[in-house]
């Protein structure tokens, strides 16, 4: 068991908004008291386009978030992305992302949550969110989204637990190697779940024949 899973989850919100006290402000004063609420220690800052993000590396999750303005997400956190040492600083981080607009949501997935993802690529995305004007004082709305950021974190966490006491005997993992890169990933995960569902804890040539004959194939 890490020291992760014993601590409250320590998560920081990073947030931009033109209007002082609107309901961007509004929207990451409640996200943080469910947040507190549920045991996490919470944190938030607003961005600035060429600030220092160092401090990021203390977090576990980084909740990312900014209200649209004329189709684009607001310009000190798009701006942090693209011009500081924000995203070196997210490496390895779990993300949350919400926007706060006023277009319908098809629309915001499609054009202004990618503004963000584009630059996550490699991060673990926990929950995003679009808050509609409807929603940004809606408690259920906020708790649905601090709910799926704690189930989630929680899944990651289980997962990278398991996945880091499961060992690979040389043989399997040579056999995994010598595979084409598009299936091995695939194998390697179902073969994962496999060896947890089983109680396995050490991968070798015969686990992957037995996997491979069982109902589960590959
Ligand atoms: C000047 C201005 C431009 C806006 N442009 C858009 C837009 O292009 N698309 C959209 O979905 N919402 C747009 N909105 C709605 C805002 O994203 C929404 O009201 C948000 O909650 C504002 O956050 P704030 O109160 O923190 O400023 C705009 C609002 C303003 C005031």
């Amino acid at each position: 068991m890490t020291g992760n899973e014993q601590r409250p989850i320590r998560a920081i919100i990073l947030y931009d908004s033109k209007t002082s006290g609107g309901s961007t402000d509004r929207l990451i004063d409640s996200i943080g008291h469910e947040l507190a609420e549920t045991g996490a220690y919470v944190e938030k800052a607003k961005c600035r386009a060429n600030a220092d993000y160092s401090f990021v590396k203390e977090f576990d999750v980084v909740i990312l978030g900014a209200p649209v303005y004329y189709l684009v997400v607001s310009s000190q956190l798009l701006g942090a992305l693209v011009q500081s040492n924000l995203k070196k600083n997210l490496r390895g981080k779990k993300i949350a992302l919400f926007l706060a607009c006023g277009s319908p949501e098809p629309m915001a997935i499609t054009m202004y949550l990618p503004q963000l993802k584009v630059h996550l690529m490699r991060n673990r995305i926990l929950a995003e969110k679009i808050f509609a004007p409807h929603q940004m004082d809606d408690p259920d709305a906020i708790s649905e989204f601090v709910e799926e950021i704690e189930v989630e974190y929680a899944r990651a966490i289980r997962t990278r637990n398991r996945a880091s006491k499961l060992e690979w005997s040389d043989e399997a993992l040579e056999m995994l190697n010598a595979m084409p890169s598009f299936i091995s990933g695939k194998i390697k995960s179902s073969l994962e779940i496999y060896a947890e569902q089983n109680g396995i804890s050490l991968i070798t040539p015969e686990v992957l024949d037995i996997a491979r004959s069982s109902p589960m194939g590959f």
